[in-house]
């Protein structure tokens, strides 16, 4: 008997991503009545700052429940343009040049549909957020992984990218801090890097979701060390930084005939973010201070849950680690518990969890195969509880 397709050859390679599928795992071990610490999930653990809900209900009352824009409303786009203009080297961001989106993974796929071809090359160093492939691919295009050096972070250099290049190289996309090492790239690594894209007339798509978390002042954003910004696509969004996962609100910055593609390509999927949210948004530029002050509220309790699993983690023999200087991730280097094992991380992961209750998503997930990524982005108790069972579990499997 022939077997049917019953999808199209656009998602039939298409797998749902490894981080919720960690996290929907763990849920049904929960159902079943075991206590899980679930250090699988990529989002914040606080609520939504509460001025930033008042600003929401508000805006409910006042009516905010009809379409906008398809590129969002303009006193956000403004907003948005105005601060990114204050940390920019390069020409000024317009209102016009800014396309707000559902969630900061809408622009980033937007960014590649609209940018990537059939037969194009995409170089993303590597590890990288799961959905980076994916994006790259559903736009026909072939993601091509850098893998960096664990010694320095997984970070790339031009030269990385130089040896992974090709004549059908069109673009890279950029991650910093990143999702999953934590690393955050220096000002002066970032221009490099700029400057290598700029000369092969490489497209940049930035993705700067996590630059307010970072433990050092805000991180580097490409804006503030490019010289031209006409081949540059800046991503960021609410959900990280202002614990606005659920809120589905992004952006992408781009030159301007690449936002009205943007826009275009988004009239015809979803049209504008929803309205509510925007106008919740709006509120975090509106009130600086207010913003500011739970950032770094959150960002101090990042730092200090960071700070008690290093503690934990960096014991005599202890696991190779990137050190994370943002984001909410810790990279770990289990390859030692299952030497010769093709993917050790993600046997490590499997047992982690079904033996000993903790949820982490195994390295493969970013393409590091190896090694496995926790979140700390729960209570300091809960992580440093995680960490002590992920080292006995590390302790009790590697050979002497
Ligand atoms: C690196 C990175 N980019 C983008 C996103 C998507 O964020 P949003 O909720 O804004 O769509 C995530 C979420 O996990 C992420 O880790």
């Amino acid at each position: 008997m022939s077997s049917t397709p019953v999808v199209s050859s656009n998602v039939a390679q298409l797998r749902e991503s490894a981080t919720i599928a960690v996290s929907q795992r763990a849920r049904a071990l929960r159902a079943q009545g075991r206590q899980i610490i679930d250090l699988g999930a990529g989002e914040p653990d606080f609520d939504t700052p509460g001025f930033i809900r008042r600003a929401a209900q508000k805006a409910l009352d006042e009516g905010a429940t009809r379409y906008t824009a398809v590129e969002g409303i303009l006193p956000l786009r403004e907003a948005i343009a105005a601060a990114a203009n204050e940390a920019n080297g390069c020409e000024r961001v317009m209102p016009g040049d800014v396309v707000v989106t559902t969630g900061s993974k809408q622009a980033l796929f937007n960014a590649c549909f609209a940018l990537f071809g059939a037969d194009d090359e995409v170089l993303i160093p590597t590890p990288a957020w799961t959905s980076y492939y994916e994006m790259v691919e559903l736009a026909r295009a072939d993601a091509v992984p850098v893998p960096g050096s664990p010694e320095s972070g997984f970070r790339v250099t031009a030269d990385d990218l130089e040896r992974h290049a090709t004549d059908r190289t069109r673009g890279v996309m950029l991650n910093s801090p990143c999702n999953p090492t934590g690393a955050v790239y220096t000002a002066s690594e970032l221009t490099d890097l700029v400057r290598l894209a700029a000369e092969r007339r490489w497209w940049v798509i930035s993705d700067e979701i996590y630059r307010r978390i970072a433990y050092d002042g805000p991180a580097a954003g490409l804006l503030s060390v490019a010289r031209h910004r006409e081949r540059i696509v800046v991503v960021d969004g609410m959900a990280k930084a202002f614990a606005m996962t659920g809120w589905r609100i992004g952006w992408a910055i781009a030159a301007a005939p690449v936002a009205r593609s943007l826009t275009a390509l988004q009239s015809h999927t979803t049209s504008n973010a929803t309205t509510v949210a925007q106008y919740a948004a709006l509120e975090t530029f509106r009130r600086r201070e207010e913003a500011d002050a739970a950032v770094a509220a959150m960002v101090a309790e990042y730092r200090r849950r960071r700070d008690a699993a290093l503690a934990v983690l960096r014991v005599a023999r202890g696991p190779a680690i990137v050190r994370p200087d943002g984001a909410f991730y810790l990279f770990v280097n289990v390859s030692d518990t299952g030497p010769g094992l093709e993917d050790a991380g993600s046997a490590f992961a499997a047992r982690l969890l079904e033996e000993h209750g903790v949820a982490v998503v195994p390295g493969a997930a970013f393409r590091t195969p190896g090694w496995v990524r926790l979140s700390y982005a729960a209570s300091l108790e809960t992580v440093v509880e995680g960490v002590r069972r992920l080292m006995a579990l590390r302790e009790a499997m590697v050979p002497r």
